[in-house]
């Protein structure tokens, strides 16, 4: 089974690697945002490993908005050959972990709309519809802002 740790400056080449091997060109992140996100001071950066390596990482933010704390989950990568064996659900469960300790008590995300896997992960984990964001991905691909409790 997977631990869960914080992501580690000597992680980036791999997690780089992952994120492109999960979304298409233009999508997936550059290695400067990549490594933005990973490493920013309001954020959530954590690894699942093992054995076998990277099984999959999570990246969130911390936002104020009307004075509230929102957890923002920018995103959750998983291995292909690692999928539907609880990685993603153990990532999720341990980002919110640490932004219920930081006070937060809603989550937030936005998903591509033809991304049904992913859709269908977090509405498992809880997640509802709230919204939808035209041409958030490449100008033309609508995104689906989801939320839940902390
Ligand atoms: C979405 C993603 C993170 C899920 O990770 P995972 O480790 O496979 O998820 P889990 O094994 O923890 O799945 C938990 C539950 O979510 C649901 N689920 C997960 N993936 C699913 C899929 N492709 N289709 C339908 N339901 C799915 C299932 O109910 C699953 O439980 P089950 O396997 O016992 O049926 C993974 O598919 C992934 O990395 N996708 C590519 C990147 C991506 O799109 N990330 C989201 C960015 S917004």
């Amino acid at each position: 089974m997977a631990e869960i740790r914080r992501v580690e400056r000597e992680d980036v080449e791999t997690l780089f690697a992952l994120d492109q091997a999960c979304f298409r060109p233009g999508i997936a992140y550059s290695k400067a945002e990549l490594r933005y996100f990973l490493f920013h001071p309001t954020g959530i950066s954590l690894v699942a490993a093992d054995g076998d390596g990277i099984a999959g990482f999570a990246i969130a933010e911390m936002r104020m908005e009307h004075g509230q704390p929102i957890g923002h989950i920018v995103t959750i990568d998983v291995e292909p050959a690692r999928r539907r064996q609880g990685v993603g659900r153990m990532l999720m469960r341990a980002v919110t972990e640490r932004f219920r300790e930081a006070g937060v008590a809603r989550l937030r995300l936005e998903v591509a709309v033809d991304n049904n896997g992913a859709i269908a992960f977090y509405k498992e984990l809880g997640f509802a519809l709230e919204g939808r964001i035209r041409g958030y991905y490449l100008g033309r691909l609508d995104a689906l802002v989801m939320a839940r409790a902390a």
